[in-house]
């Protein structure tokens, strides 16, 4: 009997990451039977659906319909339906991607069945125990057999908690995807829908709690970001977590009033056009610190760590702290150029590399 392989996916940057990887699997062994499972943390058209149309990824077999909640109704109910699909399709192997709650919550299912798990993404580390992606990162690599990392620092990393079986470096699977779309989205020249030129504007996306929850800093960040749109014009896709914190402190409208574009989130080709061709990127996401590295855009991380230090030592991020105050600091730090360089595996085969990892410990 051929094997089965389930690829859960549920937020946002799951998808990016997950799509070469699901590909070039069922690519190499067509003798696979693959099943992909989304758990619906996301779901919102524009954080989920968009990045299925764009990126070519089949419908889900499964759809799990967990939605929004406190992160142990969220992580149960993404623990429970895991374990119920898991079961019914005799699944082989699971593969997770990332640091959000439906990757722990998944591959805690699958442990507990006695299923081989592959964790994309393994290794990173930001330290700092008081982000819900830093419990999930740890607990997730602890759980699998199959750690595929991106980057010599996620190796050591690993090594530093005892993890050195079932480590491969394979690359960085969410650069496979941008590299493999660059050209599609920058003919879209996304920036003229809002009266923008390549080159002239800032690129800004928060989302984080320790920022967006905390409603003095959301203000201040707020303040930042309006003396700031006075030298540069300001794009904000803005997260909905984000929007509705922005609605509460009535800060949205501050925003709009002083001229910054606050958009909805942007698809994914939308998004990467409008990345590629800004003056430079105001942010505290994860994968955007390495898309900006991989496009040679100067990037500002408005948080107190990165788990991608690598991005700050070959790449184009300075990170700022969550210290909105910072933002003040941005055109001078322009002046001061960061050219970046190409992160080694960074080289769009990170997905191939990934799936020979797989099909081997399969035939093994
Ligand atoms: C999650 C991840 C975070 C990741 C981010 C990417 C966890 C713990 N956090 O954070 O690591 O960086 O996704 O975007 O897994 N909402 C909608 N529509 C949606 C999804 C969410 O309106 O489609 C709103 C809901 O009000 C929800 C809030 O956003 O309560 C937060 O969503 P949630 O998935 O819990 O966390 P994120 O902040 O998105
Ligand atoms: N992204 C997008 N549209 C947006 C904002 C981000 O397509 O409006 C993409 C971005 O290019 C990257 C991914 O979403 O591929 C990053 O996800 P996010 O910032 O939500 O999560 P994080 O990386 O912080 O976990």
């Amino acid at each position: 009997m051929s094997a089965r392989v389930c690829f859960v996916v549920g937020a946002r940057p799951n998808f990016m990451k997950s799509a070469p990887v699901y590909r070039e699997l069922a690519a190499l062994d067509p003798s696979l039977e693959l099943l992909l499972l989304h758990t619906g943390q996301h779901y919102d058209d524009a954080m989920s659906d968009v990045f299925f149309r764009e990126l070519g990824m089949p419908r889900p077999d499964e759809f799990l319909a967990v939605g929004s909640g406190s992160h142990a109704e969220q992580t149960a109910k993404v623990l429970v339906g895991v374990e119920r699909v898991l079961l019914e399709h005799e699944i082989d192997l699971c593969v997770v991607a990332g640091d959000v709650n439906s990757t722990i919550a998944a591959a805690l299912a699958a442990v507990k069945l006695g299923i081989p798990i592959a964790h994309i993404e393994a290794g990173l580390r930001s330290f700092d125990r008081a982000m819900p992606e830093e419990h999930n990162r740890v607990l997730t690599d602890h759980l699998s057999d199959i750690l595929l990392a991106h980057s010599e620092e996620a190796i050591t990393n690993l090594q530093r908690e005892g993890i050195s079986t079932g480590v491969h470096l394979v690359g960085n699977t969410m650069i496979d995807t941008l590299l493999e779309h660059l050209d599609k989205a920058r003919e879209r020249q996304s920036w003229e829908q809002f009266g923008l030129h390549a080159g002239e504007y800032a690129l800004v996306t928060l989302h984080r709690p320790a920022l967006v929850d905390d409603p003095a800093k959301l203000t201040a960040v707020t303040d930042g970001l309006i003396t700031l749109a006075r030298d540069h014009p300001i794009l904000f896709p803005v997260h909905p977590r984000t929007l509705r914190n922005l609605e509460s402190t009535g800060d949205d409208a501050r925003l709009r009033d002083s001229g910054v574009l606050a958009t909805e989130p942007q698809g994914y080709l939308d998004f990467l056009c409008l990345e590629a061709d800004a003056a430079f990127v105001l942010t505290d996401s994860g994968g955007i610190q390495e898309e900006t590295t991989a496009l040679g855009v100067r990037c500002f991380t408005l948080r107190d760590s990165t788990e991608r230090r690598v991005t700050e030592e070959l790449g184009t991020n300075t990170v700022l702290g969550a210290k909105p105050e910072r933002i003040a600091e941005i055109p001078q730090l322009l002046e001061r150029p960061k050219p970046g360089e190409v992160v080694p595996g960074w080289d769009g085969h990170a997905g191939a590399r990934a799936a020979e990892t797989l099909r081997a410990f399969l035939s093994g």
